[in-house]
């Protein structure tokens, strides 16, 4: 019967070891980067650029639509500052003309955005078109 109870009491005690261990972890997290990443926006849209859209960017649409031998229009730079600039400046080609490729302040006038599959190009992932739109919109025009 003591037996028993000493057991109980030491499966408690170390559940809330457990626990506390857990909760240490979280109070423990520091943002390496505050204010910028996970989808904070108070930073300049430049610096939420580089860290929520270049990488997504170049991994999903460099292949084909970076500067250097581009399969498609290249809007595209090598670098998250390169890309940055292109992308900004990029005027679209002839099928695509009087559109933006980014039109500041206004994710639905973007056809980065909304330009969706095309042959033989895929469209955003739903993580990275979150965080595309987010950077339109901070983007003052
Ligand atoms: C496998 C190659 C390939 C990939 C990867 C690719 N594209 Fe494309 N993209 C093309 C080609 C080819 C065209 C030109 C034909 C067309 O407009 O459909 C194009 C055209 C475009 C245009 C129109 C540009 C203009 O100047 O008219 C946009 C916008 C675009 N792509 C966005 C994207 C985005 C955003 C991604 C990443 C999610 C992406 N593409 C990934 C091949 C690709």
């Amino acid at each position: 019967m003591m037996t028993q109870r000493y057991g109980l009491i030491a499966v408690f005690m170390s559940l809330a070891f457990v626990l506390s261990m857990a909760c240490q972890g979280e109070f423990e997290y520091v943002d390496p980067d505050p204010g910028m990443g996970n989808g904070m926006t108070n930073g300049t849209p430049q610096e939420f650029f580089t860290a929520n859209v270049a990488t997504g960017l170049k991994n999903e649409c460099g292949n084909c639509h970076k500067g250097d031998a581009p399969i498609g229009p290249a809007f595209m730079g090598n670098a998250a500052a390169d890309t940055y600039t292109a992308v900004l400046a990029a005027t679209p080609s002839a099928q695509n003309a009087g559109k933006s490729i980014v039109a500041k302040g206004n994710p639905q006038g973007s056809i980065l955005l909304t330009y969706g599959v095309h042959q033989p190009g895929p469209a955003l992932s739903a993580n990275l078109m979150t965080q595309v739109q987010t950077w339109i919109e901070m983007e003052t025009p």
